[in-house]
């Protein structure tokens, strides 16, 4: 790490895990550790916890979910980190794979006692496909847990990602007293995390004397199984997303939170090159690039704002700059882009690639634009998914129709719902991955728009966006389902199915349409 080059010094990571493993208390510990969030956030009321991290949104309060995805900066060691907050609940997935592709690095945190849980496979799927490198913390060792080798190898099997054990508990539940590092022969108690105490091996009578005999004998032999039967920590494998280190600890007991931040620092990636369309932008280069991977709503309810959050990729941002919007080639000023620290936010006077700013804008920005000092450049990979659940809106007044398609829009721009038009125009229909994003809508619609809105179950059940090569077959088969076709929210062909059986007859059926789940945005 360079300290005169600010892309050295930055981390742009997110936390995965399966609701409960402990995201939001390991959050929390690394922004205590970042001196982001003072110690009052720490201790207040554990009921009130989720509650006070994002209070700006009824229906969070309401069912004490974290619906949003934030960012938070620290900086700790000479580092900057940038840790990008995903939502927990699955419903919000979509949420969660965009910020991911706007991420370098992952931690993936594990409960002790369960082992790998489905939403942490799904998530380190999702980073698997972009070669995201993690970091693994097995959690809650505090509690009984299972053994640390059956958890290991959980990892390898069904992730297939090999593991490389940094640290091994020292006693588990209510004997463990911290934990051994296997490469460096220091021990870290749990009581006081920040003295490291340097033993001559696993058989150091140091260490006999925190546990009692069994758990002194299992530590024991247990570490010597590992450094010799375990894989060494390798970079490369490591940075391809093939290895993953891992590091046990408690963090409500806010042990083992340390050696993530050390390990963020010395083995995980600095910002780097990002594929556009057209060409690799290079994270040091001269011109500010950035892609915007999320908007949120209301985060001050004093001010209707909407926030952009935008991954800087190479560059520097400074406020007061002009940015081309590569999308409508129309330049907007950067006169107020922001950094999130915990609850409080602050003027960005620069920004470097691997930083994530917001921008307050009235609607300009969507998700996946491009921000560029003037190259046309649109960067991949903030993709949207086929919904699960599909929709038609229903208001009771229909004097505001009008009022309710332009709401729509706005809220497909955000990335809340997807947002179907059909070509026999008929209502609008918003696709969902999950329900819960219906209630978040229906909420805002009211709150915003005033506009009182239901959901009515419409004869589509899923569906896909179409592509052909031969431009002429791609339109034999829209005039052919008048009444089966929509267009998304930048126009693009999308086939609305009734059923999974009428897809697979249509896709049996006309086998020049490429039928897609996914659809990047460009
Ligand atoms: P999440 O964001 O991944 O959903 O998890 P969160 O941090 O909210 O943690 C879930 C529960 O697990 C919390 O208990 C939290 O205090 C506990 N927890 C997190 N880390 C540890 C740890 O290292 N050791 C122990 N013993 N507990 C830990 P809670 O608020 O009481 O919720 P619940 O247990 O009633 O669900």
């Amino acid at each position: 790490m360079n300290a005169q080059d600010p892309v050295s010094r930055r981390r742009t990571f997110a936390i995965i895990s399966h609701p409960d493993a402990g995201k939001t208390t390991l959050t929390e510990k690394l922004l205590l550790f970042g001196g982001a969030i003072q110690l009052a956030g720490e201790v207040r009321a554990k009921a009130n916890r989720r509650q006070t991290r994002s209070d700006w949104m009824g229906i969070e309060r309401e069912r004490g979910i974290s619906v949003v995805t934030s960012v938070m900066t620290f900086e700790y060691g000479g580092c900057v980190y940038n840790l990008l907050d995903t939502p927990g609940h699955e419903d919000f997935s979509e949420d969660t794979y965009r910020t991911l592709t706007a991420v370098d690095s992952a931690i993936m945190v594990i409960d002790a006692a369960k082992g790998i849980e489905a939403r942490t496979r799904k998530l380190f799927e999702v980073c698997r496909l972009r070669d995201i490198p993690i970091v693994t913390f097995i959690n809650k060792l505090d509690r009984e847990t299972r053994d640390p080798f059956d958890i290991l190898d959980e990892i390898e099997k069904t992730l297939a990602l090999d593991v490389a054990p940094i640290t091994w508990p020292l006693g588990r539940g209510r004997s463990f007293v911290g934990t051994y590092d296997l490469e460096r022969k220091v021990v870290r108690r749990l009581d006081r995390d920040s003295e490291p105490t340097a033993v001559s091996g696993p058989d150091d009578p140091f260490i006999a004397g925190l546990l009692n005999e069994a758990d002194f004998k299992e530590a024991r032999e247990q570490i010597e199984l590992a450094s010799d039967g375990c894989k060494r920590f390798e970079s490369q494998s490591f940075l391809e997303g093939h290895l993953t280190p891992v590091f046990f600890g408690s963090a409500l007991r806010n042990f083992g939170v340390r050696d993530l931040i050390d390990a963020l620092k010395d083995f995980a990636p600095p910002p780097h090159g990002l594929e556009t369309a057209s060409r690799m932008v290079d994270a040091r280069e001269d011109k500010m690039t950035g892609f915007v991977f999320k908007i949120q709503a209301n985060m001050d309810p004093n001010h209707r704002d909407r926030i952009a959050f935008m991954r800087v990729c190479s560059g520097k941002l400074k406020r007061g700059m002009k940015a081309k919007l590569v999308r409508t080639g129309k330049n907007i000023a950067l006169n107020a882009p922001q950094f999130f620290f915990a609850q409080d936010r602050q003027l960005a006077e620069e920004a470097y690639a691997g930083d994530v700013v917001g921008i307050p804008n009235h609607g300009a920005l969507r998700i996946g634009d491009t921000l560029t000092e003037g190259e046309n450049l649109v960067f991949r990979g903030v993709p949207s998914f086929a919904p699960e659940i599909l929709r038609r809106v229903k208001i009771g007044d229909a004097m505001k129709a009008k009022k309710l398609r332009e709401a729509l829009g706005q809220m497909g721009e955000e990335g809340v719902v997807q947002l179907f038009l059909p070509n026999d125009g008929s209502g609008a229909i918003v696709g969902v991955v999950g329900a819960l994003q219906l209630d978040v809508l229906a909420e805002r619609l009211a709150a915003e728009y005033g506009l009182d809105a239901s959901f009515e179950t419409s004869r589509f059940e899923t569906c896909r966006w179409i592509t052909s090569k031969t431009a002429p077959e791609l339109d034999k088969f829209i005039r052919a389902h008048p009444s089966s076709m929509a267009a998304d929210l930048d126009g693009a062909p999308v086939f609305m199915a009734s059923s999974a059986w009428d897809l697979k007859y249509e896709q049996d059926k006309w086998p020049e349409i490429v039928f897609s789940d996914i659809k990047d945005y460009q």
